[in-house]
């Protein structure tokens, strides 16, 4: 039940965020989230939101909320048109692969992902030619024109088990350098990576049986944090519980005490009982949070923010359910193909 006007959206707002979002912006922020709900409710929208959107954003405005995997099957459950997406390119243009049907927005159109920009589908297609028959995985954080060219999608929180089922040895992973060898790690594989040469791409001298074959696309967030700042938050506060997103380096993953995609992240605070805790991803994540959790204590290393998942505001999700802007296109056949893969992914977890 939503409220039905600006002073029961502030107040409403106000019994969750107080502690986190000061009053004055509060009350800006409640006249934007009851000019969108009113908007959403007039269009029969239905809003999915990444767990990495801001506090108001995140708990105020969308239908859905959840990791990739999560808002990817709900996008193809959902009877709703449009779609509005707060999330990044990526996201928004799977729920397009998944319910062409429908009008699909994203608020900002620059809301990208570096893993996302790390690689072509020319780069697969030559991957494909240097190892011919090699089932080709790709992380659900690229454009379509990858996922056509890819067997079988995956995200942070099914990639072991998408790896898993594949009747094969050798598996080339993309674009992700560091979740490939946490996978590789994991299901017992050595990783490999092609060379770069001007003439395009070599095979390396390396024994491919039993091998991930990889790329060097890297999240330009989660590579930041360093088994150092683990280190030290540990010096100080040596009963804290640290939470690493598969993004993270292998090294940092290691020193951690969990991994697992944002909303097992979330579901790991919430069950367990540790006196603090600390995460390594997307700073706004500890505040969304502890708004639901008031009891629990977060540490954040806050000076690593997404750039792009930061473009998504309340005032652009307003202009998006006002303008129908801006609307994901993917051109059919690279759509077909794409989906393929996604609902493979779908299909087995
Ligand atoms: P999740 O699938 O775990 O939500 O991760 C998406 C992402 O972009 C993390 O940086
Ligand atoms: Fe991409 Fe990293 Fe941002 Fe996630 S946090 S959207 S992987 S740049």
């Amino acid at each position: 039940m939503t409220s039905n006007s600006i002073e029961a959206t502030y107040e409403e707002m106000r019994e969750k965020l107080e502690k986190i979002v000061p009053e004055f912006e509060l009350r800006h922020k409640a006249e934007l989230v009851y000019e969108i709900r009113k908007l959403k409710e007039e269009r029969g929208a239905v809003i999915l939101g990444h767990n990495y959107m801001e506090p108001a954003l995140y708990h105020f405005i969308p239908d859905f909320r959840g990791d990739s995997f999560e808002l990817s099957r709900l996008a193809s459950e959902t009877d709703k048109d449009p779609i509005v997406f707060c999330g990044v390119i990526f996201m928004a243009e799977t729920a397009k692969i998944l319910s062409p049907q429908k009008t699909v927005l994203i608020p900002s159109t620059e809301a990208g992902c570096s893993l996302a920009a790390s690689i072509t589908g020319e780069d697969v297609r030559l991957l494909k030619k240097l190892y011919p028959g090699v089932p080709v995985v790709t992380y659900v954080n690229t454009y379509a024109d990858v996922k056509a060219e890819t067997d079988i999608c995956c995200t942070s929180s099914n990639a072991v088990a998408v790896v898993n089922s594949l009747d094969t040895d050798t598996v080339i992973f993309l674009p992700d350098e560091y979740l490939a060898k946490n996978v590789a790690k994991e299901t017992g594989r050595h990783i490999v990576f092609p060379v770069k040469d001007p003439n395009g791409l070599k095979k390396p001298d390396t024994d491919l049986e039993y091998a991930m074959v990889g790329w060097e696309g890297k999240c330009e967030v989660h590579e930041q944090f360093t088994v150092e700042d683990i280190e030290n938050v540990r010096k100080q506060f040596p009963d804290v519980f640290v939470l690493a997103h598969p993004e993270c380096s292998p090294d940092v993953v290691q020193a951690s005490d969990f991994s697992g995609s944002t909303s097992a992240m979330i579901r790991q605070v919430e069950e367990t009982s540790a006196p603090r805790y600390l995460l390594l991803t997307e700073c706004s994540m500890g505040d969304n949070i502890v708004a639901e959790n008031p009891e629990k204590e977060l540490l954040r290393l806050c000076s690593h923010r997404c750039p792009h998942m930061n473009q998504i505001t309340l005032e652009q999700t307003l202009d998006s359910l006002k303008h129908n802007q801006h609307v994901v296109e993917i051109p059919e056949e690279i759509r077909i193909r794409a989906k393929r893969a996604v609902d493979r992914m779908l299909e087995i977890t």
